[in-house]
């Protein structure tokens, strides 16, 4: 059994964040999904607009997902990795390279994110009142 870990803010889910679970999925048997807290997010100056018992239950919704923890710190990697028994460690390629230093104890495996979306552009879109694209 591959159990597999990944990350993120999750906020106004939308289908890059599918992609990126499925696929995720795909690598393993078990996926364990680190949801950034809202303290965690205020820290990186980054305010959602869905709180964190909201994005949280969304992801866990998720039938690619198994398991959903809070993401509280930067340097908790290593001992989620450690707890969850974790063989794959997978992030967007926009992280390519920042978390080589986990190969030391998990495959690290960076996908390609879904092009044109974005919860940064899905805030901006609603903004200025348009839909979002195919
Ligand atoms: N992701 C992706 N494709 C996208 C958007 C996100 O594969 N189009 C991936 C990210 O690389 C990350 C995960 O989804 O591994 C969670 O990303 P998150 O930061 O929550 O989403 P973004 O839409 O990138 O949010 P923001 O615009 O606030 O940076």
């Amino acid at each position: 059994m591959k159990r597999v870990i990944t990350y993120g803010t999750f906020d106004l889910f939308h289908i890059g964040h599918l992609n990126i679970l499925k696929r995720a999925r795909a690598l393993g048997d078990y996926l364990v999904v680190a949801v950034s807290t809202d303290e965690f997010n205020l820290g990186k100056h980054k305010q959602c607009i869905y709180p964190y018992s909201h994005r949280a239950k969304i992801v866990e919704a998720i039938r690619f997902v198994d398991k959903v923890i809070p993401e509280t710190s930067w340097e908790q990697k290593l001992d989620d990795i450690k707890a969850h028994s974790i063989d794959i460690f997978v992030i967007g390629h926009d992280w390519a390279g920042k978390f080589d230093f986990l190969k030391k104890y998990c495959e690290v495996v960076y996908l390609p994110r879904t092009e044109s979306i974005s919860t940064s552009s899905i805030k901006n879109t609603v903004q200025n009142g348009k839909s979002i694209s195919e």
